[in-house]
């Protein structure tokens, strides 16, 4: 699988040491819309071509785009993507509305093209040992799970938080996606949400970085809680 990754920002770091241990997966392309963290990202990678977003898309010997950038850009560069005929996997969340998540589908379905997206983690041991459990009839049926992140935000690590307190953003698209992944995995599909959520407040200040102490505001929920009622 000939790869080409688009969004060279704090994630992409993980995957380009991910690559390197996997013998089928090949990086050839890399674009960023700010072309200079493209080029620091694949510095000493020989044979990886730093391109334009639009370049890397048309590009014929990509295979898959692999979408690293910001939530509110995820449909679009998968759509384009996929136009193209290229395969995609995307950062989660998969997008920031349902209606964008299933154009992206649909699209895919149309062009006979496959859609990944993160976070993959219920292939791990956690929720495969899980898994197991419950297929075994381990502990019987399982009548209802709990799942409860908090933190007190990103911006007190990342040096661009901005896309974590948009629409797109918040705990709900930003850290929800691992749980209810499990959640689906383990328990079936979710018929029915009952939720609310809340912001505490309207400002954030980012805490590290080149951009450290930059006020920075808040237009999502930041408090979120759900009963989500499995078929
Ligand atoms: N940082 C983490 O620990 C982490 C962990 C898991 C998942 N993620 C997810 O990965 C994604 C990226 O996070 P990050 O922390 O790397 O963000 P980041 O802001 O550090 O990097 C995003 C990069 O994408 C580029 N970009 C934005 N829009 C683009 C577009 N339309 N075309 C091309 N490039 C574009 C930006 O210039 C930037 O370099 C997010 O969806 C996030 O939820 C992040």
């Amino acid at each position: 699988m000939r790869i080409g990754m688009i969004g060279c920002g704090v994630i992409s770091k993980q995957y380009l040491a991910s690559f390197d241990q996997l013998p089928d997966v090949q990086l050839v392309a890399v674009a960023d819309l700010d072309r200079a963290r493209a080029e620091a990202a694949v510095e000493g990678r020989d044979g990886v071509r730093v391109l334009s977003v639009d370049e890397l898309i048309a590009d014929a010997e990509v295979d898959t785009v692999l979408n690293l950038t910001i939530p509110a850009a995820h449909a679009d560069v998968d759509l384009r993507a996929i136009a193209a005929g290229k395969n995609v996997y995307s950062e989660k969340p998969f997008a920031v509305t349902t209606q964008e998540g299933a154009q992206v589908l649909e699209a895919a379905r149309e062009a006979g093209v496959l859609v990944g997206s993160a976070p993959d983690t219920v292939l791990g041991t956690g929720t495969q040992t899980a898994r197991v459990a419950i297929d075994d009839g381990e502990i019987g049926t399982p009548i209802a799970a709990v799942a409860t992140m908090a933190t007190p935000g990103h911006e007190r690590w990342h040096p661009q938080p901005d896309f974590y307190y948009v629409p797109g953003g918040g705990p709900l698209l930003d850290m929800g996606p691992y749980y209810i992944h499990s959640l689906v995995t383990l328990l079936g599909p979710v018929a029915e949400v009952i939720g609310a959520g809340s912001r505490l407040r309207t400002e954030r200040t980012i805490g590290s970085g080149p951009r450290e102490g930059e006020v920075i505001p808040v237009s999502t929920d930041t408090h979120v809680t759900g009963v989500l009622i499995h078929e």
